[in-house]
């Protein structure tokens, strides 16, 4: 399985950003753990500030990964254009949060990605992700 990890706006600051939502990992040390677990599938690790970025990198996936693994940060609570390009892609998307978002402040209760994913993990940290590749290799 071919499995593109697509991280939003300020998760490149891991380990600098509020440790009691975010945990203690820099984004690094993360994506080494992601490679551990997905041993035996082909991993690519994209990160962007920008908007358009993660939509030009999630439409370069349709055809060539087949899931995606996104934490689209700030984005999910704003985001129609990352959720309609998540949307055109046909291969698994699973959402990651490492807070608990819908326990957070209201505006982080709305949420646009949830409902074109086909999974969501929230809540656990850095093990968030893991469970995403778990899933993934558990179903398919
Ligand atoms: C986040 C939650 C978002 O509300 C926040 O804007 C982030 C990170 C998370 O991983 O918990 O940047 O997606």
């Amino acid at each position: 399985m071919k499995i593109k990890i697509i991280n939003g706006p300020n998760l490149n600051m891991l380990g600098k950003r509020p440790k009691e939502h975010y945990g203690t990992k820099t984004l690094d040390e993360i994506n080494e753990m992601i490679k551990k677990e997905a041993e035996g599938c082909e991993v690519s690790f994209f990160q962007s500030n920008h908007e358009g970025d993660i939509i030009d990198e999630i439409q370069a996936s349709i055809g060539v990964w087949d899931a995606i693994v996104i934490n689209p940060g700030g984005y999910t609570h704003t985001s129609v254009a990352i959720r309609d390009a998540l949307e055109i892609f046909p291969g698994k998307k699973v959402e990651v949060h490492l807070s608990k978002v819908n326990e957070r402040d209201d505006f982080r209760k709305i949420n646009y990605i949830t409902d074109v994913c086909d999974k969501t993990f929230m809540g656990m940290y850095e093990m968030s992700y893991i469970e995403a590749i778990k899933y993934l290799k558990n179903t398919k």
